[in-house]
């Protein structure tokens, strides 16, 4: 059994990709399974955390087994998401964002589905901003509340990586930054994830490499 050294803290993670539908057919993702963000639940459960748990559009049997201290609430949208997340943070100890979350949405729904009898040969979609809930979420934090982000990135030089890390963390306002590098091939729905965790200024704290649970347990260790 896992050492209970986050027994009383209450813990609040998000995890998968959010959707913003075009029409009752179609939407936009992105290619989050929401196993990272799974298995931080899980560790932190199996480490004796009271978490609460909200999913957006998981692959298949990510959520399976459950553990029974975590309480699970399903979300679609970017704006589902922010609701459900700020309700949450309220009495929320630590908070982890893995979601990945859609940065704009289409700025009208279709009723019907989008026919391309009635297109022309292009379609144009007009897409605006969703709110940036992990910015909104610093600017409430209440005392003693630490807030941890992720970087999902593509830059493939360590030292841009880490640039582009060191400035998101300040721009979100958070007290780690998770940064996670992304590609074709790399990280989404994989069971093996390589990250580097940010301080608040920016600093390497740890960095971890292995299977998403192992990664998990390395980020609480540094961010609890
Ligand atoms: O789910 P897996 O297949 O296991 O893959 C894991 C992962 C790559 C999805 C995960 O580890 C990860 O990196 N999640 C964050 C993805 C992301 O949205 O990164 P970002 O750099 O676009 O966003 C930065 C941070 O701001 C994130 O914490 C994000 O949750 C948050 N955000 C982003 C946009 C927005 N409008 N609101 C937000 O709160």
């Amino acid at each position: 059994t896992a050492p209970q050294d986050l027994a009383g803290r209450r813990i609040l993670v998000t995890a998968g990709g959010t959707r913003e539908p075009l029409d009752p057919v179609r939407f936009i993702g992105n290619r989050s399974s929401g196993k990272q963000g799974v298995a931080l639940a899980r560790a932190a459960a199996d480490r004796g955390g009271e978490v609460t748990l909200i999913v957006a559009n998981l692959d298949d049997g990510v959520l399976e087994p459950l553990s029974p201290g975590i309480a699970v609430q399903h979300v679609s949208t970017t704006l589902e998401l922010q609701e459900a997340t700020l309700l949450a943070a309220g009495t929320a100890d630590l908070i982890i964002m893995a979601a990945a979350v859609a940065d704009y949405r289409p700025q009208t729904v279709a009723a019907g589905k989008i026919k391309k009898e009635t297109q022309g040969d292009t379609l144009e979609l007009k897409l605006v901003k969703n709110p940036d809930i992990l910015h909104e979420l610093t600017g409430a934090r209440h005392d003693g509340q630490v807030i941890v982000g992720f970087a999902a990135e593509t830059e493939p030089d360590r030292d841009a990586l880490l640039a582009l890390g060191a400035a998101k963390a300040a721009r979100k306002g958070v007290d780690y930054l998770v940064v996670n590098r992304v590609g074709w091939t790399e990280t989404f729905g994989k069971d093996e994830n390589v990250v580097i965790v940010l301080d608040a200024t920016g600093r390497n704290v740890t960095e971890a490499e292995g299977s998403k649970s192992s990664v998990a347990d390395r980020i609480l260790d540094v961010v609890r």
